[in-house]
């Protein structure tokens, strides 16, 4: 039995307004895939990345053989199958699906994940509470949407830690469609448990992140 991961990192990155895929982008001199694999590694013995097929070779160059690079697909769902095909999973093998733009995961979450598949759920997730106020989005006439009450949600971090059975399933199933893995999982009736997230968890999304993001380098580095 191995501890593999795929990091996805197939996306475009249009909301970063970058010039470059989202995962290319240097944060303190290393790009965000650099630091996604980097730190998967102290967690997994094997880690496969997903790209954009048109950025191959710069990809390869940025983990300098730390991982294997793989072209990804039109969606995250098709880059993660892409992932999963590549690394030849067994069914007891344990398999973290992990967002390179969440490059600065703290590693006892990761741990943590891993921990509640060893001890026998089918998937593992990190979950944050919520920190903003949340409404329905506008009616068409831009009327306030009703609230929803924040205490009774949870909003879902990665790695999405798996048996390799369960992922392999998960992706394999047609006819669902979900933004994550462990919604796939959950939707076949697998046992999905909810572990700590952290902040440092975030998703590097828009430009302010990249602010934070060389702001909390320096300390996930010596963490
Ligand atoms: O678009 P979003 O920020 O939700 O993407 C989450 C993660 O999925 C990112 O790390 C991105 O690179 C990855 N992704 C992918 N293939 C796609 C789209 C997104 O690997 N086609």
């Amino acid at each position: 039995m191995t501890t593999a991961a795929v990091v996805t990192a197939a996306g475009s990155g249009t909301r970063l307004g970058a010039d470059v895929p989202k995962a290319l982008v240097h944060i303190e001199g290393r790009a965000l895939v650099a630091w996604a694999v980097s730190r998967v590694l102290q967690i997994a013995d094997a880690v496969v990345v997903t790209a954009p097929a048109s950025h191959l070779d710069a990809f390869r160059e940025a983990v300098d053989g730390a991982a294997r690079v793989v072209a990804g697909g039109a969606t995250r769902q098709e880059s993660v199958a892409a992932g999963l095909t590549a690394l030849a999973l067994d069914d007891d093998d344990v398999v973290l699906i992990h967002d390179a733009a969440r490059a600065f995961q703290d590693l006892s979450v990761m741990a943590a994940t891993v921990r509640a598949v060893e001890a026998g759920a089918d998937g593992a997730v990190p979950v944050v509470p919520v920190t903003d106020t949340l409404v329905a989005a506008p009616a068409a006439d831009g009327g306030l949407g009703a609230p929803l009450d924040r205490a009774t949600l949870r909003a879902v971090q990665t790695p999405q830690t798996f048996r390799g059975r369960v992922a392999l399933d998960a992706h394999r199933s047609t006819g669902v469609d979900a933004t994550d893995d462990a919604s796939l999982a959950r939707e076949l009736g697998y046992r999905i448990v909810a572990v700590d997230g952290h902040e440092w968890g975030f998703k590097v999304t828009r430009p302010s992140d990249l602010i934070l993001a060389a702001a909390i380098a320096p300390q996930v580095e010596a963490s």
